[in-house]
């Protein structure tokens, strides 16, 4: 027996379900990946709705209907809680509703929405479901009045908020095509008179598929109660089914996101231009400059500055965190004060201690920098552990890779390694060492000694003149 997840004014305890059309292949894309794991604002359309679904009922409630692609849409979603209805066959959005009956009927009501209309908000998907109880209807289908309705099924009206049909926009006659009023793909059901009449529906239309737009004037002819509710934003309910219409989700939950981030406290210069994830979380007081990239699980804190066309993704600034132009920082950990670029390549597993220094063309990867320390210019350090207040002098190569394996490169606090120096790892300098300009390291040096890995300078005096008197006499 399902338990009541919401109680009407009345206290009348409630069941609902929320179902998530997924199963579609999405061919208007042209693309060979699934329509709903299609990302928008850097996670899946499919997550954004169920996302959405689990603030407002439980997600052992929300069944997503999967078919094309089912087991990658599964995978990709599963962690989340929800529960899955397959549909084997994509036979349309009524067919879809059909196969999660079994699984739904138990519930007193049903909220479906689609998996490729992803910038609904919780509030609206309650509002619906709000409005569906206390007016005890059959169906409510939530509306709206989108710029160009071109390409959805449309509304047509009995009078006041009742629906006598929704028409898809192949079937539209020449009246019918001026209807500015669309139906979003978003209803809520009682179920029982819903699966009472859905074996009424045929595929006698244009794709020759069940609609789930049909019920409309199937539970109209039952004499059922059925009810549009406009929604007050058209944008939260815009459909992607072509590349040109993700982009422009994409662009809109972007903008989102920057007002969100702007409104605490993160100041985000010309956020036209600048490409945020949903889940990034930025401190207040940080600045962020045009054409930057914020991706994935990133999490920046207060006063860190991000300038001009540097790309963070999944990574961690702590407070003060001065990024210059340039930068790509992936996977990586920056503490507090540190400065970073301009043209730094942190590359994953990258830990910089606070008020460290990595500067102009600089690569890391797997390398701890401790507190302090300063690799300034020209320099791969990879598989490193360097602790505080090391000097790594201009153009410094950690030589981690012999061919077969990695190994480590190890420099104690303190350390100087002098430029164009060659560290052959596994190597380990001592504290407080110092390693001579141009040298390469391959045996370890031991604590506050001087390393020489070089050869050594010859000097022949008067070389220069005595080479142009033997040029001038000819010989
Ligand atoms: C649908 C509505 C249309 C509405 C529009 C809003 C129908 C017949 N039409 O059209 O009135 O204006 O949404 O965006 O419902 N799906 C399945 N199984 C299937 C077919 C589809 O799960 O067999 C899923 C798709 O993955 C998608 C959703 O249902 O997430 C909607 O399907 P789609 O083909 O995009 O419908 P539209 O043509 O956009
Ligand atoms: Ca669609």
């Amino acid at each position: 027996m399902v338990s009541p997840n919401i109680k009407t004014k009345a206290n009348h305890p409630q069941t609902f379900a929320i179902v998530i059309m997924a199963a579609g292949k999405g061919t208007r894309l042209k693309s060979k990946n699934a329509k709903v794991l299609h990302s928008i604002a850097g996670k899946p359309l499919l997550a954004h709705v169920i996302e959405a679904s689990a603030q407002v009922v439980p997600a052992q409630d929300i069944y997503v209907v999967v078919g094309h692609q089912a087991e990658a849409v599964r995978r990709r979603v599963e962690s989340t809680g929800v529960r899955f209805v397959l549909q084997a066959e994509q036979r349309g959005t009524g067919h879809a509703i059909m196969c999660a009956r079994d699984q739904v009927q138990g519930y007193q009501n049903i909220l479906v929405l689609s998996g490729d209309v992803p910038l609904i908000r919780p509030e609206t998907i309650s509002r619906l479901r709000d409005f569906h109880l206390s007016r005890k209807a059959a169906m409510t289908i939530l509306t709206a009045e989108p710029d160009d309705p071109a390409g959805y099924g449309r509304m047509i009206r009995a009078g006041g908020d009742r629906v006598k049909a929704i028409v898809e926009q192949k079937a539209l006659n020449k009246a019918q095509q001026k209807i500015g009023e669309i139906n979003s793909g978003i209803y809520a059901f009682a179920t029982k008179p819903l699966f009472a009449h859905i074996e009424k529906l045929t595929t006698d239309n244009a794709h020759h598929e069940f609609y789930l737009t049909d019920m409309a004037a199937l539970l109209v002819q039952a004499k059922a109660n059925v009810l549009a509710l406009k929604a007050g934003d058209a944008a939260e309910v815009l459909g992607a089914n072509t590349l040109v219409e993700l982009a422009g989700l994409d662009a809109a939950l972007r903008a989102r996101k920057c007002g969100e981030l702007m409104a605490a406290g993160v100041c985000i210069y010309r956020p036209e231009t600048c490409v945020i994830d949903a889940e990034v979380e930025i401190g207040p007081d940080t600045v962020i400059e045009p054409f930057v990239q914020i991706l994935g699980k990133s999490r920046l804190g207060q006063d860190c500055r991000i300038r001009s066309f540097s790309v963070i993704s999944d990574s961690r600034l702590d407070d003060g965190v001065v990024v210059r132009p340039g930068c790509i920082i992936d996977q990586s950990q920056i503490e507090a004060g540190a400065l970073l670029g301009p043209y730094s390549h942190l590359r994953p597993g990258s830990e910089i201690g606070e008020g460290a220094h990595v500067g102009n063309f600089v690569e890391t990867k797997k390398a701890c920098l401790g507190r302090g320390s300063k690799a300034n210019h020209l320099t791969y350090l990879g598989d490193a552990q360097i602790g505080a207040g090391v000097n790594i002098g201009a153009g410094t190569i950690t030589c981690n890779y012999d061919g077969e394996n990695k190994h480590v490169t190890v420099i104690e606090d303190g350390a100087f390694i002098g430029s164009d120096s060659t560290l052959v790892a596994p190597v380990r300098v001592g504290r407080g060492a110092y390693v001579a300009a141009g040298s390469t390291i391959t045996d370890d040096v031991p604590a506050d000694s001087l390393a020489l890995g070089r050869g050594r300078q010859a000097i022949k005096e008067g070389w220069v003149k005595q080479r142009k008197e033997r040029k001038a006499a000819g010989k």
